[in-house]
């Protein structure tokens, strides 16, 4: 239940999700950018509470990464900001350094869980050095840039982020049960 496309005015009550493509292919219009898109329509599947979103298209720069990063964060108010792309190893893909350089903690399960769920499908997965890390009152969460490793890798994780969203004092996010049923353990 997307509630902003672009310009529709946010709703207070709802939860705002940075997406962040991070490709300098895509962001110089060389390529049309599809895990942006994927990410919306993963987002836009599974969650059930209003929320709207804030997009952006960057390139593999470490610097230009930390400053979306911390302005999705700290300006915008983002609970969840989730990137796609820069995970790799080649000399350009700098995204986990910029999530590790602007996070005040690391939360080492969110990259390995999806790493060993994306191994069942793609023996290409290990080349992913994705990570999450919590800034503030944000869940950052890093994905590949392959549109196809999208849905791979939420569904490994999402059952999780409710939570978290709730342990930093964010918005309470609900999720559709047929697609993914959040675990808050009961108090
Ligand atoms: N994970 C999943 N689930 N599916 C994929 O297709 N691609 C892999 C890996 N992780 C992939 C995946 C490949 S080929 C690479 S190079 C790394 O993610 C890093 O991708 P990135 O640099 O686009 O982030």
């Amino acid at each position: 239940m997307n509630q902003s496309e672009s310009n529709s005015p946010p709703n207070s009550s709802a939860a705002l999700i940075g997406i962040v493509t991070v490709s300098d292919r895509a962001s110089r219009g060389e390529y049309e950018d599809r895990g942006g898109p994927a990410v919306k329509q993963y987002l836009d599947e599974v969650l059930t509470s209003d929320w709207h979103s804030v997009e952006k298209i960057i390139s593999d720069d470490q610097a230009l990464i930390e400053q979306t990063l911390i302005e999705m964060a700290d300006e915008h108010g983002c609970c969840l900001i989730v990137t796609t792309g820069g995970t790799g190893p080649a000399v350009r893909d700098v995204t986990p350094e910029a999530t590790e350089a602007v996070c005040e903690k690391m939360m080492p399960g969110f990259g390995e869980q999806m790493r060993a769920v994306s191994l069942t499908k793609v023996a290409t997965a290990i080349l992913s050095r994705q990570t999450a890390g919590i800034r503030g009152r944000a869940l950052l969460i890093n994905l590949p840039g392959s549109p196809k490793a999208i849905a791979e890798c939420l569904d490994a994780v999402f059952a999780a982020v409710p939570y978290c969203v709730d342990l930093i004092n964010g918005p309470s996010l609900q999720t559709d049960p047929r697609r993914i049923v959040a675990f808050r353990p009961k108090k």
